[in-house]
């Protein structure tokens, strides 16, 4: 109890301090990594740590914040929402319409005449009348790896990491993935959030002595004898926890199970078939969870990748359709993309669960020479694809992997190195936030807990990467990505005569938070 009224204490200093700070941001402090065709790296340290925080636009006015390849870091503009005179609409002629259809879709009379092709012209409708599903958050993953690197810094610009990712100036992050016992980094995240943060926890391979084949990786199945103890270990974990004030929001039904049921597996796995998964939640994992003192823990099934949801979902149902009694969702891994994302939005149909993607990072395979990237702009982009598709088509969350690794993207016992938004250098005591947690961050800051996702049409013959949705303000934020690389012009329709203009920067991300309740 003693410590705890201490943290309530620092909570009160620390909150107090940063109201009475200045709105002002603290820009990014760029390093170019000095590699030809990357983008620049934003450094902090226990002095200093770049900040974003969000602007309230007034009614009838919108808030842009842009990232680009060019080295832009949440630039903060302007703008008024326009409104087209009924008068002017009135007076087209059919004729004239048509024609500008054709030649310049969806904009003004008075821009008729601008030569811009048609090809750099996007013009987009929200539609917040059709509305889908709300967003839970965005988060990233406490990992050995994460917690390791992240202890080798100093304590000050250990609190610098902690607040960029989850304080109020930092991206707000509202969603962890905890793979082992990270209690201190946890509950750091969640001292420094604004918001509750909640946790998703995953196994990946049991004690060796539970499995067929004795060894933590490989093809390795849970021995049946100990179905039980195996849900047991799953519902004392989840105790231990709760005993550290921890409340653990979900657990996966294991992570990947596709790889214990394949030779190679070259780290911590347990396989699972569809048909063993299925009886295993239905026998053992689903009612001691459901039946303990933890029954609103949520299980969520699958946690592998977007291909192999069918394969499971089906086969499972196939088995022991029961388990979907116990199941309150669907986790979803990134390294399986190529497959449409159009196969989350026929499981929301059959199955109507919630759907979470719980790990994604760059560099994982084989085949990639560069395991990290520093400063790429090509993976923030491609982040922001999957979560735009991703989130497009039903999915609730989105959760990164290692919040932090070191320069090459370890430590991995396995040799599994991968990229992370953040690489610390322990020895200088910096860290350097790579345009992946930018990428992160125009989805997690400004898309809180809550919003609600609307329908976007598209109303050109080009288009660009978008999600709408309307935050619990009742403000439309939109996220749009601009692939290409030339500037591309773009009008926002948010009801039949109010609209917004922009130009996108080649290889560009822009949120912008509308503001069109103007009675408020
Ligand atoms: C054409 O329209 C775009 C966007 O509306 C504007 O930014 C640009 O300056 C215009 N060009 C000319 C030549 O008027
Ligand atoms: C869930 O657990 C709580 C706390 O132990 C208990 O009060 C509640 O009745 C349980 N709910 C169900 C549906 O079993």
């Amino acid at each position: 109890m003693g410590s705890r009224l201490v943290f309530t204490a620092i909570a009160v200093i620390l909150y107090s301090a940063s109201l009475t700070s200045s709105a002002e941001d603290l820009p990014c402090r760029a390093r170019d990594v000095g590699i030809k065709g990357r983008s620049i790296v934003c450094v902090c340290d226990a002095n200093y740590c770049d900040t974003i925080t969000r602007e309230d636009p007034a009614p009838g006015t919108f808030v842009v914040y842009t990232s680009s390849n060019a080295g832009k870091r949440f630039e903060k503009t302007f703008g008024e929402i326009k409104s087209t005179p009924r008068s002017s609409r009135m007076k087209q002629t059919k004729r004239k319409r048509i024609l500008k259809t054709l030649t310049s879709p969806g904009l003004d009379e008075s821009e008729e005449n601008n030569e811009t092709s048609v090809w750099s012209r996007v013009n987009l409708r929200v539609q917040t009348n059709l509305r889908h599903q709300y967003i839970e958050g965005f988060g990233g993953s406490v990992t050995d790896a994460a917690a390791i690197n992240w202890r080798k810094l100093s304590d000050a610009a250990q609190f610098r990491f902690i607040d960029t990712y989850f304080g109020p100036e930092g991206l707000e992050y509202n969603l962890i993935q905890d793979y082992f016992l990270k209690l201190p980094m946890i509950r750091r995240s969640q001292f420094a959030a604004p918001t509750e943060v909640k946790i998703v926890a995953s196994t990946w391979s049991p004690p060796i002595w539970m499995k067929s084949n004795e060894r933590i990786t490989g093809f390795g199945q849970l021995r049946p004898e100990f179905y039980q103890t195996f849900a047991d270990y799953h519902l004392r974990f989840i105790e231990e926890y709760s005993k550290a004030h921890v409340k653990i929001w979900a657990i996966t039904t294991t992570n990947e199970p596709i790889n214990g049921i394949v030779p190679w597996a070259p780290f911590n796995s347990l396989g699972w078939t569809p048909p063993q998964l299925a009886r295993w939640i239905t026998n053992n994992l689903g009612p001691t969870i459901r039946k303990s003192p933890f029954n609103d823990t949520l299980i969520l099934a699958v946690d592998d990748q977007r291909y192999l949801l069918h394969f499971y979902m089906l086969g499972m149902e196939k088995a022991d359709p029961k388990f979907l009694d116990y199941i309150d969702g669907i986790a979803i891994h990134y390294y399986g993309n190529f497959a449409p994302a159009q196969i989350l939005t026929e499981l929301h149909n059959r199955y109507g669960k919630m759907m979470l993607s719980t790990e994604a990072c760059e560099g994982p395979m084989p085949w990639h020479l560069l395991k990290v990237e520093v400063g790429s702009w090509r993976r923030a982009r491609r982040y922001i694809t999957s979560i735009l598709e991703d989130l497009n088509n039903f999915v609730v969350g989105w959760i990164d992997w290692n919040l932090c690794l070191d320069p090459e993207g370890g430590p991995n016992w396995a040799d599994n190195f991968v990229d992370a938004a953040i690489l610390v250098y322990a020895e200088k005591d910096e860290f350097i936030k790579q345009p992946m947690y930018y990428a992160m961050g125009h989805f997690s800051k400004f898309i809180p807990r809550g919003s609600r996702r609307v329908a976007v049409r598209r109303r050109s013959i080009m288009t660009l990467e978008n999600l709408a949705v309307l935050n619990p303000r009742g403000n439309i934020v939109m996220v749009i990505q601009n692939r290409y690389r030339r500037e591309m012009y773009l009008q926002i329709q948010i009801s039949p005569r109010r609209y917004i203009e922009l130009t996108m920067e080649p290889e560009s991300v822009k949120t912008i938070e509308i503001n069109d309740n103007l009675n408020s």
